[in-house]
């Protein structure tokens, strides 16, 4: 093998390695001694593999140290990423996404990989991430709010997706999110991902939706009060706005990350020559476009059919999935075509009765057949087909109780969907079922 037989990595020019050597066991210490983590990285080099990849947190730093003292003399040969986030030491300061903390890990890591530079630098996100879109707002019931909240960032959810628009009313979910951080997770603030979005629909004032500089960077001082932070993690621009040229959003976009008031650029709901387009226009001003959030599940596959897995893959951003439960639809709680009386498609606009169509029972009722062979329920199920797509991120789900937290997550603990059971599933999972698109 030898580099000319690599591929591009991601939207750059880089050539990798189809394999990479991950040193995640390696180091004084590790599973792997040190002697033989350099034997096994100089057999990887000798083999062909151009990328290694560790962090800070594996074996405490012990990782990036063999790999520093393993590519003595070869560092030119081979493209090193390393990840920061998670806790180093004792000092439960020393983890998170801030900018204090970040620039802080990556001097660290170059001094243990004995390098001047990390080709590639990580963001982890859960792999299950907590909307705050419905049922976080007034008129509902402050204290099973605050538990479903708490109880997901126990459960290891540290990435919460907001927008000025979340509630009812418009802006609650940020201002509830705002006095939780004020009450009980404040002192963790390094430890989450906050997402914020702009340019969906406010009033009628021009400036309270769409795309305009005006009206993205004034939404978002707004939510930085009402959220009660400095900086939100990712800022994203809600939807497409085709009456603004996408030279001014993706300025304003940009320009919320020079001026401190968002780390991270994320788009939502665009069609995939768009982003693309938006990709670019963000890169030329030296700000990397993080995330394309976009909704997809079972019942709604536009991921798949108008380009957007391709567009992840090609231009390296992930994809941050919505609704995978196709707000609830791919769970149990319709089959039997009955509404629950606080269930969301008896409450809400969003997800309305007449979606529980003969067509729809039939269809999830067969997918939770296939469910029920595998031991697991039909929400397990559905949240295991999107997550198997590589370019999705983390599945951004919702829930109205701590139980459902509970329950969905423990889909990571069932074994991958065979090529055979995607095929059964694919038999029922028609695009549009149920789904207002
Ligand atoms: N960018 C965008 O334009 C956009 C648009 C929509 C959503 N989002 C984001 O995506 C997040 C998630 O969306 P979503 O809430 O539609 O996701 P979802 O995960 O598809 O649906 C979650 C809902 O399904 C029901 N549910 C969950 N687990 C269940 C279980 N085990 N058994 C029975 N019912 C269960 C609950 O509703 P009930 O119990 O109330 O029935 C829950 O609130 C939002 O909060 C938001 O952050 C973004």
């Amino acid at each position: 093998m030898t580099i000319t037989e690599g591929r591009r990595l991601g939207r750059s020019g880089v050539l990798v390695s189809p394999l990479t050597l991950g040193a995640m066991n390696f180091g004084e210490g590790a599973n792997t001694g040190e002697a033989d983590s350099i034997e096994i990285i100089h057999a990887a080099l000798d083999a062909g593999i151009t990328v290694i990849d560790t962090a800070d947190a594996y074996t405490q730093g012990a990782s990036e140290v063999v790999v520093g003292k393993a590519l003595r003399g070869r560092r030119d040969d081979v493209l090193v990423a390393t990840k920061f986030h998670n806790q180093i030491g004792a000092n439960p300061s020393h983890q998170g996404n801030s900018r204090r903390w970040i620039v802080r890990a990556v001097e660290d890591s170059l001094r243990r990989l004995q390098t001047d530079h990390i080709d590639l630098y990580q963001l982890d996100l859960p792999t299950f991430s907590l909307g705050l879109w419905q049922k976080f707002g007034t008129g509902y019931a402050y204290d099973t709010q605050r538990e479903i909240i708490l109880r997901a960032f126990d459960l290891g959810i540290t990435h919460f997706d907001l927008a000025n628009r979340y509630g009812p009313p418009f802006r609650a979910a940020e201002k509830l999110f705002g006095r939780l951080l004020k009450s009980d997770l404040g002192r963790y603030r390094e430890e989450l991902v906050i997402s914020s979005k702009a340019g969906g629909f406010l009033s009628d004032s021009p400036y309270l939706q769409g795309g305009s500089r005006k009206s993205l960077l004034s939404s978002l001082d707004h939510s930085l009060r009402d959220l009660g932070v400095d900086y939100v993690d990712i800022f994203y621009h809600h939807r497409p706005d085709l009456t603004v040229t996408l030279e001014e959003t993706t300025s304003a976009l940009a320009d919320a990350v020079r001026h401190g008031k968002a780390l991270y650029i994320g788009i939502s709901n665009y069609a995939a020559d768009r982003a693309h387009q938006a990709t670019q226009l963000l890169s030329a001003q030296g700000v990397p476009l993080l995330v394309h959030q976009h909704r997809y599940s079972i019942f709604d596959r536009w991921v798949e059919t108008e380009g957007l897995l391709s567009f992840a893959q090609e231009d390296g951003v992930g994809l941050v999935v919505f609704s995978p439960l196709a707000q609830g639809l791919l769970t149990d709680k319709y089959l039997d075509g009955e509404i629950p009386q606080n269930a969301r498609a008896a409450a809400s606009t969003f997800l309305t009765p007449d979606a529980i169509t003969e067509d729809y029972i039939a269809r999830a009722r067969a997918l939770n057949e296939i469910a029920a062979e595998r031991g697991q329920s039909l929400a397990q199920l559905a949240l295991q087909w999107v997550l198997r797509q590589p370019q999705v991120s983390t599945a951004l789900i919702g829930a109205s109780s701590a139980w459902q937290l509970d329950h969905n997550l423990a889909a990571l603990q069932f074994p991958p969907l065979t090529d055979e059971e995607l095929g059964q599933i694919d038999e029922y999972g028609v695009h549009g079922t149920g789904v207002r698109v």
